[in-house]
């Protein structure tokens, strides 16, 4: 198995590379005690492409997400965008930065102040990066991105956030993005607290935006979800990489023991839950051996001394990448 490597891939075709990052939170009494969120992880997201970062609550996907925003630092290696490294940037250099690179995140309420109509959101914008620009020239511009989102201006100008639906707060958002001439979009579970038919329009839109030639890093923590739109999933555990690649070979032939054991949890309607569960625990038993990813190393660290025990990344077909030391199918966890 060749490891997995970003070289030679054509700089063009590239909008962002995450290449080996880290982040450790200091957590507890005086910040004492090392919490690590993000375990070197590389991937990249290119123009025009959907990558989908699944993985359970907790597993690191918001801390990458926001380090790519640089709402957190970046250690380790770095994260380069459009081939530049964004770890350095600081404010006028951050302030162009979010030019190109915005992100939306899951819970829309979060983003309005209930007191103010939910419109604001454009004035901030404009504010900060369109001064002088006319007003009547800045009413064409956010009447082209509300329709963008397919959302119609005299649906939603001039409203409250209650009185909008969760949907149409987050096209909002995605719209206040798209006025900025974004080239990459982090969108954090940004269908989570949606209903069904309206994530079908908010994925629907991703789609369309994705054909305009826009990055997106579709993080969810819903397998379903990023098997429908995206054209590359990571599966992240316990802030490491253990599969990634094309979705049909991670979801059509998924490698590691917790992509499998992820899959099996999808509710379908066909199946009882007695029998998911009774697979759930088979697959749980499968996870017992030497490997770092086992339950009995619940932190994903394994024993002082162990490393060697870490699987690495590898490429097991094309285009299909595992981290685990039976997808060869010469060892046995
Ligand atoms: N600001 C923070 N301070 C300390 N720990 C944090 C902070 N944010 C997240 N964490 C911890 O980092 C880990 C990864 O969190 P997060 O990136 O939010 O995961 P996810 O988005 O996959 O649920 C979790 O263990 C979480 O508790
Ligand atoms: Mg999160």
């Amino acid at each position: 198995m060749a490891t997995t490597s970003l070289a030679g891939k054509p700089e063009a075709e590239r909008c962002c590379t995450v290449d080996r990052v880290s982040m450790v939170y200091k957590i507890g009494a005086f910040g004492g005690t090392d919490l690590p969120a993000v375990r070197d992880v590389s991937f990249e997201v290119r123009a025009g492409e959907v990558v989908s970062l699944i993985g359970e609550s907790g597993s690191g996907k918001t801390t990458l997400g926001k380090m790519i925003l640089r709402l957190c630092p970046i250690t380790g290696e770095t994260i380069t965008v459009d081939g530049v490294d964004i770890s350095t940037f600081k404010r006028r250099r951050l302030k162009t930065y979010y030019r190109s690179v915005q992100g939306v995140f899951q819970d829309p309420f979060s983003s309005y102040n209930p007191i103010f109509k939910a419109d604001r959101v454009f004035s901030m914008i404009k504010d900060e990066y369109f001064a002088e620009v006319n007003a009547a020239e800045w009413r064409r511009k956010v009447a082209a991105s509300l329709e963008a989102v397919r959302l119609s201006p005299d649906e939603v100008l001039n409203k409250y956030p209650h009185q909008l639906s969760g949907g149409q707060l987050q096209r909002i958002l995605i719209a206040r993005a798209l006025l900025l001439d974004i080239r990459l979009l982090v969108a954090d579970e940004i269908i989570s607290m949606l209903d069904a038919s309206t994530r079908i329009d908010v994925l629907n839109l991703l789609a369309d935006l994705k054909a305009q030639g826009l990055g997106i890093l579709f993080i969810t923590h819903d397998l379903s979800l990023g098997n429908y739109v995206s054209d590359k999933t990571v599966i992240l555990r316990r802030g490491r990489i253990v599969e990634m690649g094309a979705p049909d070979r991670v979801f059509g032939n998924p490698l590691h023991p917790y992509t499998k054991s992820l899959l099996t949890s999808v509710p379908q309607l066909h199946r009882k839950w007695e029998r998911v569960e009774a697979e759930l625990a088979a697959g749980r038993a499968g996870l017992t051996g030497r490997c770092i990813y086992h339950e009995r190393y619940p932190n994903g660290d394994g024993p002082v001394g162990l490393d060697a025990e870490r699987p690495t990344l590898a490429e097991a077909e094309d285009d299909h990448f595992v981290a685990c030391f039976q997808a060869d199918g010469e060892e046995t966890c």
